[in-house]
């Protein structure tokens, strides 16, 4: 893939750019990594393949000329502050998070919110319209760009348009319920490939491109990265598959087997106070990601005499998101109750039971809390794929390590020999984290062996090849 003269060959279009501008305090500005997982994804496949991305540079009223960044072109599109409300946060984080996550949260339902999603949809199809060769390939990420693909066919029926939804895509029942079903559903259907993680949400979307638009798509069962679904659009067939995202296993391998990452894996077991047992979380703090669901489930194991803070220690990193919704500020401070609650109760002096730091920290230094923790605690109530399973996996070329994942994560789909949860189910929870902390060293390993195969050899690569395969656009340029 190219950048050409007239355009780009290779165009991502993301609400977020892979970097995030940050004004500090003192009036200056600086890039930083952007949160979250489809830029964990994303970006190293397109770092290794060139091309164009699209998207906002994550503050209101930031007017930033197109630059190139490592091979990269970003084009930033702008975002006023009243659109950054109802856009953004309202609309794309306060109507579909909710809806698409099993309602888990109540989503709110304003009809100027969604006025502003279809305006802003329609400048990041502007923004790419302009940006795109002759005949280039788009691919429009993620639920807050629906409407993307149709508006952007309307302008350039030559392009060749795939659109990939990192979260679930709901049940029907609950898709019913967004005024808006018909709009979303048009705005999809303008793209020639759409992709969910799970054949599942594949099938509810063919289900209601049939009962909203009245078309007739194909009845048989879709597969994983094969057998998509088809539906006639006019002239025009639309595919639409699974294809379950991974990470860059092979890069977070060689930065584990580092001296310096275990050098610095066994300052942090130091700095803990060498305790005999680290259970770990690392979230973006999010009411979706059961945080509060471990924190329980420790709390009742030490009171229940299951567990002895002696001996364990959590560790919870928890990246600051979306800090300005509703949902969000109310879980935040429900988390910080029950992290004060069990160290109140249950730590001492220079010892507490969690460390929980509301912090993002570097990629180097992730690996090195991933391959320091015994047991890596992933519960959430709803999860698209969650790639930090995947990346404590990829970490654990030791073969050491144990992983507790909720069953309501895509990738519990994949990543069978896990300890599987169900999150809502406390005593099972409780079990599970009593049973991965007091493995059996040879179990642990023989666990660990098969998640790593399946985790090596599904890297984030073959996700973007298989996708873009089924697209019909070459990826080996
Ligand atoms: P989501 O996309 O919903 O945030 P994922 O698990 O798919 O969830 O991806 C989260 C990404 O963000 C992973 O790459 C993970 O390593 C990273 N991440 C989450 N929390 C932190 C943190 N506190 N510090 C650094 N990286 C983090
Ligand atoms: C999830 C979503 C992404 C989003 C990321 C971070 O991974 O699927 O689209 O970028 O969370 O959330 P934020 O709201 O900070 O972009």
């Amino acid at each position: 893939m190219d950048i050409g003269e007239n355009g780009a060959e290779f165009v991502v279009v993301a609400n977020r750019l892979p970097v995030d501008l940050e004004r500090l305090p003192d009036g200056t500005e600086r890039w930083k990594h952007s949160p979250g997982g489809l830029v964990s994804a994303l970006e190293p496949f397109l770092r290794s393949h060139s091309g164009a991305w699209v998207g906002w540079p994550g503050v209101s009223d930031a007017v930033v000329s197109p630059f190139e960044d490592d091979g990269l072109l970003l084009h930033p599109v702008e975002l006023s502050a009243k659109e950054v409300e109802d856009y953004y946060e309202g609309f794309s984080n306060g109507t579909l998070w909710p809806l698409y996550h099993d309602v888990v949260a109540q989503p709110a339902f304003h009809r100027h919110w969604w006025n502003s999603y279809v305006r802003v949809n329609q400048r990041f199809a502007d923004a790419t319209a302009k940006v795109a060769a002759q005949g280039a390939t788009v691919w429009v990420q993620d639920y807050q760009l629906q409407l993307v693909p149709a508006m952007l066919r309307e302008q350039r029926p030559d392009l060749k348009i795939g659109f990939f939804l990192h979260i679930p895509f709901p049940p029907v029942e609950l898709f019913m319920q967004l005024p808006w079903r018909t709009e979303i559903i048009r705005g999809l259907l303008g793209a020639d490939l759409v992709g969910f993680h799970r054949p599942g949400g594949a099938q509810n979307f063919l289900w209601l491109a049939r009962r909203l638009v009245g078309l007739e798509p194909s009845r048989g069962t879709v597969g994983v990265r094969t057998r998509p679904g088809v539906v006639q659009v006019g002239d025009r067939t639309v595919r639409v598959g699974a294809f379950p995202i991974s990470i860059d296993s092979a890069g977070l391998d060689a930065v584990a087997r580092r001296k310096e990452t275990q050098a610095r894996a066994k300052q942090i077991r130091a700095d803990l106070g060498n305790p005999k047992r680290i259970l770990l979380g690392v979230d973006r703090l999010d009411y979706t990601k059961g945080i509060d669901v471990r924190i329980r489930a420790l709390y009742e194991l030490i009171a229940d005499g299951r567990v002895d803070p002696e001996d364990v220690t959590m560790v919870q990193l928890a990246t600051p998101s979306r800090e300005r919704v509703d949902h969000y500020k109310t879980m935040r401070q429900d988390i910080e109750q029950s992290v004060g609650r069990i160290n109140g109760e249950f730590g001492r002096v220079g010892k507490p039971v969690v460390h929980y730091l509301h912090q993002s920290v570097n990629r180097e230094e992730l690996v090195a809390f991933m391959s320091a923790a015994d047991v890596m605690v992933v519960t959430p109530v709803r999860d698209g794929m969650n790639l930090v399973c995947k990346e404590y996996v990829a970490c654990r070329y030791d073969l050491g390590g144990a992983l507790v994942l909720s069953e309501f994560a895509g990738a519990a789909a994949e990543l069978t020999s896990a300890f599987l949860v169900n999150p809502h189910d406390l005593d099972g929870v409780k079990n599970a984290l009593q049973a991965a902390l007091d493995i059996d060293p040879a179990e642990g390993r023989r666990r660990m062996r098969a998640l790593r195969r399946q985790v090596l050899t599904h890297d984030v690569d073959r996700w973007a090849r298989s996708f873009l395969e089924a697209l019909g656009t070459q990826t080996s340029v």
